[in-house]
C-alpha cells in the first residue's frame, strides 16, 4: 500500500473564492495547495468587465501576498457582454474564460443570461479569440426534474452551441452524469469538463443520509449512483478531457442550516485528499496527477507547475468549522476523517 503520493502541484480549475472578510478567510487553503484556480465571478454584483476582474485580482493577490499562487479570472456572461469587452479580456493576459449561468440556475445568477442566442456578439468573439466558454450545464425551466437539468442541457443547448460554433473552447463545468461524461468523452478536443470531488465520492443517498443533509446540497445536485460510477470512470480514464474542479462554494452555516439552504459544499480544506480518496477507491491512485495537474493546464494552453506536493497516509478529523469572514462555514466530512494529508 502506497502511503505518499508525491504529484506535481495541482491546479484547481472550478473555485469560488467570494470577496473581502469571506475570502481572505477561505483563500489560503486553496493557496497552499494549488499553483492556480480558476476564479468564479459569481459575485454579488458579479464580475462583468475587464476592469472589474482586475480589480477583484488585486483583492485577491493581495490576500495571498507573498505566496506564489496565481488567481485566473473569468468574466460573468451576461445577455450585454459585448465583443469588444471579449477581446479586451483575451488581451488582458489575466482573465483566462467566461462563465455562462442561465439565469437564476444557482448562487448569485440572477445576471446569468436568458438565452444563449443574446450572447451570440460574445460567444462568436470567444471562438474567433480562443477564450473558453465554461458552462454551468443546467436547464432552468420548473417543467424539468432537478435530477434532468443536465441532461435536458446538453441536448438542448450544448449540443446545438457547439454545431454553432464548431472552434469554441468549452468547459461543462462540475459534470455529474452518465450523460455529461459520455458526451464530453464523444466531443472533440475543444470541448472537456470539470469533475469535483464531492461528485466522485458521493451519490443522492448523501442529501438524506438519516435526515435532511443541507451541507451536502450543491448545483448541479448529487445523482443517483451509477451516475457517479461514470463520473469516477471519467476522472480516472486517464483521457486529458477531464481535470479537477473543486467547485469549493463557502456559505456561512447559517444560510445552509435555513428552510431555504444555499446549494454549495466547501471542499477547499481538504480538496487534494478528497480527491485521493476518491482515486484511491477507485484503485486509480497512479491517475490522480494528471487529473490534478496536467490535463487542465494543457487545455487552458498554459504551463503545467514545475513543482510538487506530497500527501502522506494519515487519518485526521475535518475541523466542525472553518472562520468564514464574521461567520463559520461547515466543510465536507465536519467532525468525520479523512486518510490523506498534504505535508
Ligand atoms: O452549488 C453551487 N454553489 N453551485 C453553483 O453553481 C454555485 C455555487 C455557489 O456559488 O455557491
Ligand atoms: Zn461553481
Amino acid at each position: 500500500m502506497t502511503d505518499t503520493l508525491t504529484l506535481t502541484r495541482p491546479d484547481d480549475w472550478h473555485i469560488h473564492f467570494r470577496d473581502g472578510a469571506a475570502m481572505r478567510s477561505v483563500i489560503a487553503d486553496t493557496a497552499r495547495v494549488f499553483g492556480r484556480a480558476i476564479v468564479m465571478p459569481n459575485l454579488k454584483p458579479p464580475v462583468v468587465s475587464v476592469a472589474d476582474a482586475e480589480a477583484y485580482r488585486n483583492r485577491l493577490g493581495e490576500a495571498t501576498a507573498g505566496s506564489a499562487f496565481q488567481p485566473l479570472m473569468t468574466l460573468y456572461l451576461t445577455d450585454n457582454t459585448r465583443a469588444e469587452e471579449i477581446l479586451r479580456a483575451k488581451a488582458s493576459g489575466f482573465v483566462h474564460a467566461v462563465k455562462y449561468y442561465p439565469a437564476g440556475a444557482t448562487t448569485n445568477s440572477d445576471s446569468g443570461v436568458t438565452d444563449l442566442a443574446k450572447a451570440a456578439e460574445a460567444i462568436a468573439a470567444m471562438e474567433a479569440c480562443g477564450l473558453p466558454l465554461l458552462l454551468h450545464g443546467e436547464v432552468t425551466h420548473s417543467e424539468v426534474d432537478i435530477f434532468d437539468r443536465e441532461a435536458v442541457f446538453i441536448e438542448q443547448h450544448l449540443a446545438p452551441l457547439l454545431r454553432n460554433y464548431p472552434r469554441l473552447n468549452v468547459v461543462l463545468e462540475h459534470i455529474t452524469t452518465r450523460q455529461a461524461a459520455e458526451f464530453v468523452a464523444a466531443a472533440p478536443a475543444n470541448v472537456a469538463a470539470t469533475i469535483t470531488a464531492h461528485h466522485l465520492l458521493y451519490n443522492r443517498n448523501a442529501l438524506f443520509q438519516g435526515g435532511i443533509r443541507p451541507h451536502m446540497y450543491c448545483l448541479p445536485v448529487l445523482k443517483r449512483e451509477p451516475h457517479r460510477l461514470a463520473l469516477v470512470e471519467a476522472a480516472v480514464s486517464g483521457n486529458p478531457k477531464f481535470f479537477l474542479g473543486t467547485d469549493s462554494a463557502p456559505h456561512a452555516t447559517g444560510s445552509k442550516e435555513s428552510s431555504c439552504g444555499c446549494a454549495g459544499i466547501y471542499t477547499a480544506h481538504a480538496a487534494i485528499e478528497l480527491y485521493a480518496e476518491a482515486f484511491e477507491d477507485a484503485g486509480a491512485l497512479d491517475r490522480l496527477e494528471a487529473f490534478a495537474s496536467f490535463h487542465g493546464a494543457d487545455f487552458y494552453g498554459l504551463p503545467r507547475n514545475s513543482d510538487r506536493i506530497t500527501l502522506k497516509r494519515e487519518t485526521w478529523t475535518v475541523p466542525q468549522q472553518l472562520p468564514m469572514g464574521e461567520d463559520f462555514l461547515t466543510p465536507l466530512r465536519a467532525g468525520e476523517s479523512l486518510r490523506w494529508k498534504v505535508v
